[in-house]
């Protein structure tokens, strides 16, 4: 990540402008040494944190609201040691060259992109957990008329697909790092044509943990259009009983299983199994119905003020709920009036961090809103409540 090791930093009196970058107000952490500084460039909100060493300072982009590409990055740094006239010891800004998949980086949406402008003009197929992307490399090549979204949550998998993309020169995948269960929340009603499950893992030990559960198979059926297929292929035995004990709890659905039947093209996983002998089973349940449309309407307005000795009090807390959680982990001073608290919450599989940026009687999420999952709305809810205690 870049960063700059400096000396002698003389901060600028709020805001400045350096070419593109507004530098808008810096926040004191109160009970701890780091300063955060607001930067605007174009229409992005993020902050550089100035994170103190025994003898000089680290700067760098906050990990809560880093922007993508790098370059903002760098030249939002630069443009600050410069504003501040620092005192440069090292930095590793000129290292920071474009990955070989940065072809490829336009394929890979943030779930931004699938919440404001989920992409209906082409038939839209879906795989889960897409692992060496052999599966859905091989859809996209053959059914060049279908969009394909590969759900992914390990960092190389995506790297390595985004990769083949390139090379492969293909323009049908989208990929996406989120937790398949939860990127169903904001999928469009009766528009999949299929939903590809391929080897989950089982899980045995931690089976909340499953993609495969109720609400995922729901949520399946919602975004399903009426006569399409929700795939799951498996090796184990326990998972595959488990699962058709799930799909066949819905109301109205058609369900076939087969069992070692040769797919037309063989996972990385499936090849391991094959040696080894062990059985493959496929479960494929169609749905019959049209589901009614996905509302995605969040409110995440605050309707009162908060007092600082209150968000005090709060900080450090973590507070459980039964599917959502709220942890207050910092609170900075930005001036008299204007404070800031850093904190996570939501869902346990896909916690949201964000800041509130709190002026007096204002409360708002910075740089922007969460996006508005089911979880994130209810801890919302609680968050207000908890603030007017
Ligand atoms: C056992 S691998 C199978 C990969 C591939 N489908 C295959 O057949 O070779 C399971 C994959 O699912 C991914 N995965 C697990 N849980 C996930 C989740 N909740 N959302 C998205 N991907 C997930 C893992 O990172 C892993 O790559």
């Amino acid at each position: 990540m870049p960063h700059i090791a400096a000396k002698n930093i003389q901060l600028p009196a709020f805001p400045i402008k350096r070419g593109e970058f507004e530098y808008l107000w810096k926040a004191q952490a109160i009970y701890a040494k780091e300063q955060l500084v607001a930067v605007r460039y174009k229409e992005l909100a993020f902050l550089l944190e100035i994170k103190p060493k025994k003898d000089h300072y680290i700067i760098k982009a906050d990990k809560v609201t880093r922007p993508a590409p790098t370059f903002i990055v760098k030249e939002a740094l630069s443009n600050f040691c410069e504003a501040a006239r620092c005192q440069r010891l090292y930095d590793n800004l000129s290292q920071i060259k474009p990955s070989h998949t940065q072809k490829a980086q336009g394929f890979l949406k943030g779930i931004d992109y699938f919440i404001n402008d989920f992409p209906k003009d082409k038939e839209v197929c879906i795989e889960v957990g897409f692992g060496s992307g052999r599966h859905l490399l091989y859809q996209a090549k053959n059914n060049p008329h279908i969009l394909f979204i590969g759900i992914e949550v390990h960092k190389p998998s995506i790297e390595q697909l985004l990769g083949q993309i390139a090379l492969q020169k293909l323009d049908n995948i989208l990929v996406v790092d989120y937790d398949a269960r939860l990127f169903m929340e904001f999928v469009p009603s009766n528009i999949v044509g299929t939903i590809f499950v391929h080897f989950p893992i089982p899980w045995d030990k931690k089976p909340h943990r499953r993609v495969i559960s109720k609400p995922f198979v729901q949520e399946a059926k919602r975004v399903l259009k009426p006569g399409s297929i929700l795939e799951l292929r498996t090796d184990s035995i326990n998972y595959f009983e488990y699962a058709l004990e799930v799909f066949l709890d819905e109301k109205k659905a058609q369900l076939e299983v087969t069992k070692n039947i040769a797919p037309p093209v063989s996972s990385k996983y499936e090849d391991r199994w094959v040696r080894l002998g062990k059985d493959i089973y496929d479960i494929r349940l169609k749905n019959l119905e049209n589901s009614k449309e996905l509302e995605l309407e969040g409110d995440f307005s605050f309707q009162s003020g908060v007092k600082k000795e209150r968000l005090i009090e709060l900080m450090g807390q973590t507070k459980v709920y039964e599917d959502f959680f709220i942890h207050f982990q910092k609170l900075y001073s930005i001036d008299e009036k204007r404070n800031l608290v850093e904190l996570s919450f939501g869902s346990f599989d896909r916690p949201e961090h964000k800041y509130l940026l709190i002026d007096v009687n204002t409360i708002r999420y910075f740089p922007k809103q969460p996006i508005p999952s089911r979880a994130n709305k209810k801890a919302h809810i609680k968050i207000e409540e908890l603030f007017n205690v």
